[in-house]
């Protein structure tokens, strides 16, 4: 089975076999199955942040649960509950017309429900871990089924159990174990826009509107990524490729000593977050091309695949690509950059 029409990288790899996932039955019954033992799996959901380097052996299984419904509303907020399957815009979508704010700041990214916890995506201030309440799974070692709250999930910083093996530095890792079912999130009714990135003050003083409602802040959310983001269905990519690191206060005044225009951002913790996208960037990488992978123009941190459907890029040159920028950024910053999607 081509893989390509299931990765938004559009890479032309292939999958020895592909089982796609339509109720929980599907998955208790090849879990029974006496094949079953001992089986590695790849789960996918909407393709939107892996790197595929070459034909995966593992069984893949794509995740095509459905549906969504309102759960609990009470005086506080709406408990509202969304298949793994479902395309995560049109949820958020959804939820913005039934009136139930509070996933405004993450419309328009790519990719489905059952995925958005694995990375904890985030957006312009808010991350899924600040919405979330709890997710159905199925345990793939005994087809049973498991309920994780937040204090589970071990969320951080496009980082979840989800990304870590079972045996990793956290000893309890649930990647390709937990099959995630279902995601519930909670809303509160008292709601405030979330305006303090950059991008979106300058919306507010472009339109003079100081309190947008959440449609308007979804509205923006997707013109601003609209005009920095290449569209997956146009040219393939896979996001920000690279986390934003983060550094001591003396590194980071090391590096301005240096670079006085270096963009950074204090964090809580007193640790500095840098932008990734901007060292890229100074190290002229913006726009670049390597074989058939390349650097979007409109923003460094984006790699993309310059031969479209026809002769798409391999994983291979991706990450070829990435170790190029890697090392770059390395020697003029000190800084490692960790790739963001998940390599398979
Ligand atoms: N910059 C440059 N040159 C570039 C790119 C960025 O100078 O080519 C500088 C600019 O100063 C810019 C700053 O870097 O203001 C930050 O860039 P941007 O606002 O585009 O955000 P980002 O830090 O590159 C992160 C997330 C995005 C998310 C945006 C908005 C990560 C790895 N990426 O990008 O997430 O949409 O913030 O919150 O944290 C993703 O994970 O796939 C993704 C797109």
């Amino acid at each position: 089975v081509s893989l390509q029409p299931f990765n938004t990288f559009g890479i032309a790899a292939r999958a020895h076999r592909l089982v796609r996932v339509r109720s929980e039955d599907d998955v208790r019954a090849l879990v029974r199955h006496p094949d079953w033992r001992a089986r590695e799996t790849f789960i996918l959901g909407g393709g939107s942040n892996i790197v595929l380097t070459g034909d995966v052996r593992a069984l893949v299984l794509k995740v095509e649960l459905r549906g969504r419904r309102l759960l609990h509303e009470d005086a506080r907020g709406w408990l509202v509950e969304a298949a793994a399957g479902e395309n995560w815009h049109a949820f958020v979508q959804w939820t913005l017309e039934q009136g139930w704010p509070g996933l405004e700041n993450l419309a328009l990214i790519p990719g489905t429900v059952g995925a958005a916890p694995v990375q904890n995506i985030g957006a312009y201030g808010v991350e899924l871990q600040d919405r979330f309440h709890s997710l159905d799974a199925i345990d793939l070692d005994t087809g049973e089924p498991l309920t994780l709250r937040h204090e589970h999930c071990a969320f951080g910083y496009r980082d979840s159990v989800f990304k870590h093996e079972r045996a990793g530095a956290r000893g309890m890792g649930l990647k390709g174990r937990a099959l995630i079912t279902r995601v519930r999130f909670w809303l509160p009714r008292r709601w405030r826009p979330q305006l303090d990135y950059q991008d979106l003050q300058r919306k507010v003083a472009e339109t003079g509107v100081a309190e947008p409602t959440p449609q308007q802040v979804a509205q923006w959310v997707c013109e601003i990524r609209r005009a920095k983001l290449p569209d997956p269905a146009v040219l393939g990519n896979a996001g920000s490729f690279f986390k934003n690191p983060t550094v001591t206060p003396e590194q980071c005044a090391d590096i301005i000593g240096r670079d006085p225009k270096l963009v950074h951002y204090s964090l809580p913790d007193g640790r500095i977050k840098l932008a990734a996208g901007w060292l890229i960037d100074a190290c002229g990488w913006k726009g670049k091309t390597v074989g058939r992978a390349g650097v979007y123009e409109k923003q460094a941190l984006v790699l993309v695949n310059r031969g479209g459907r026809e002769q798409p890029c391999t994983g291979g040159e991706v990450m070829t690509l990435a170790r190029l920028i890697q090392t770059s950024v390395y020697e003029r910053f000190g800084i490692r950059l960790e790739p963001e999607p998940v390599v398979v």
